[in-house]
């Protein structure tokens, strides 16, 4: 290495060549959300830490938050086709605020809203076991909340291999609430299964019946 290429400042992110799968997606979707309107300039999503040399990591220490770094998203690049992708990204972020000590199973759910607006939610558990709260039921209440009425789509975001759908409770809910959206299920590797609600709550019951 010659002395001027010793001197030249590190770039915040590895040359182009070198970017890690994670970083990319990670740039690309901060790309997305910032074209969804999220508006969170200064988002930071956690990604796994640089490996040392001597390191082996394997997916359960994914769960190891030491295994974890928080890198600011800086926004180049953006497609519509990344639109998904961002919602992933938004409830993959929200998942990292789950509040799961019991069963250690955390999940994230991003609820997009017609006027493209994003709301995230994280499951948020309790002694009582009983009172959990789904992520996708916390999404759902802070938007019916903050007033929004109208939805298009919800992504679920779980550390699984298979797809993680919403239980019996929440799809009640989201069919009341959203009607007949599409919902997207993710691992933290990729989106393993897309479907509308009516296919997970085939018969419902719902105020139609009640008339
Ligand atoms: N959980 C969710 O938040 N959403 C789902 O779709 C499935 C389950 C939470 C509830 C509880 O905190 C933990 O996952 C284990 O059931």
């Amino acid at each position: 290495m010659s002395d001027s290429d010793k001197r030249r400042p590190k770039p915040a992110w590895p040359s182009v060549e070198r970017r890690s799968h994670t970083e990319r997606r990670v740039e690309r979707l901060g790309t997305a959300m910032r074209r969804a309107g999220t508006g969170n300039e200064d988002l930071e999503v956690r990604t796994p830490r640089p490996m040392r040399r001597d390191e082996r990591r394997s997916g359960r220490d994914r769960r190891d938050d030491s295994a974890w770094q928080s890198v600011p998203l800086e926004i180049t690049i953006a497609t519509e086709a990344d639109l998904a992708e961002a919602l992933v990204a938004a409830a993959t972020l929200a998942r990292t605020r789950a509040q799961a000590r019991y069963s250690g199973f955390k999940v994230g759910a991003a609820l997009e809203t017609s006027d493209g607006d994003v709301v995230t939610g994280c499951n948020v558990e309790n002694a009582t076991y009983g009172l959990t709260l789904c992520a996708e039921r916390v999404a759902l209440v802070k938007a019916l909340s903050e007033g929004h009425a109208v939805f298009t789509r919800l992504v679920v975001v779980a550390d699984t291999e298979r797809p993680t759908p919403p239980c019996g409770p929440c799809r009640q809910l989201l069919w009341e609430y959203c009607g007949d959206i599409e919902v997207i299920l993710a691992n933290l590797e990729q989106i393993t299964a897309t479907l509308r609600l009516s296919a997970l709550l085939p018969m419902p019951f719902d105020a139609r019946l009640l008339e």
